[in-house]
């Protein structure tokens, strides 16, 4: 059923779409939790940083019974719905939005496209995946991005600083292993098991999606 629904769904994206790279990359992560045997069709859905949603969004619009879409740069609402119209879609800042009481373990899978760099004050998903253990159910899925390998930090003094001070690690590239074991600790901390973690890439060569399978402890 995923799989039709899927198929059905690639063949309209090539009908009326360019190519995006990070597509293809997000629907390898569908193919891939398919065949742990998770099925995307009953999870409500949460993506946090939206944009207009033809990224990687629409991979798995189709798919989840229910789908939440918050961006805070109201240019992007107008093609944000006209991408993604079956969504509950809400043009605000993510953090406060996911501070309403409506959202506590509401959802089944959080995914966060976060922007590279100090945005707002906030740093890549650093304090995004803070905000995990409110909003997901006590079992869940949480996808994010990794950069293992960015670019410039001589120009981004900050964001170098945040990153040295997050993985208390001064080497500029960082390795599965270490992000592995990393992200175990973390999650750890924020009071979940974690069940299952792989990573997918995408089209960048210094980024990838890390997905982590998570049971609060
Ligand atoms: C990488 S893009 C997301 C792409 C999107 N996931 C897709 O599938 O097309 C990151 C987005 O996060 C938005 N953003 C940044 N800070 C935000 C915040 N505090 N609250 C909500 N959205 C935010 C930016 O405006 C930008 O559109």
């Amino acid at each position: 059923m995923v799989k039709t629904v899927l198929n059905t769904y690639k063949i309209n994206l090539s009908k009326n779409r360019r190519p995006v790279p990070t597509l293809d990359s997000f629907n390898k992560i569908i193919d891939l939790l398919n065949k742990k045997k998770i099925n995307l069709n009953d999870f409500i859905a949460l993506e946090f940083f939206a944009r207009e949603g033809d990224w990687h969004t629409i991979a798995y619009s189709n798919i989840v019974k229910e789908l939440y879409a918050w961006e805070i740069d109201s240019q992007f609402i107008k093609n944000l719905k006209k991408n993604l119209p079956n969504a509950i879609i809400e043009n605000g800042n993510s953090f406060e939005l996911s501070r309403r009481k409506k959202y506590k373990n509401y959802f089944d899978l959080i995914v966060i496209d976060n922007p590279q760099n100090v945005f707002n004050g906030y740093c890549e998903h650093f304090d995004a995946i803070e905000r995990v253990n409110f909003l997901l159910k006590d079992k869940g899925i949480v996808i994010f991005n990794i950069n293992v390998r960015p670019y410039n930090l001589k120009e981004n003094i900050l964001w170098n600083r945040r990153r040295i001070d997050y993985y208390k690690n001064t080497s500029k590239i960082l390795n599965l292993k270490f992000i592995y074991n990393f992200y175990k600790n973390k999650f750890n901390e924020f009071n979940f098991n974690v069940i299952d973690i792989f990573h997918q890439k995408r089209h960048e060569n210094f980024l990838f999606y890390l997905v982590l399978i998570l049971e609060k402890k």
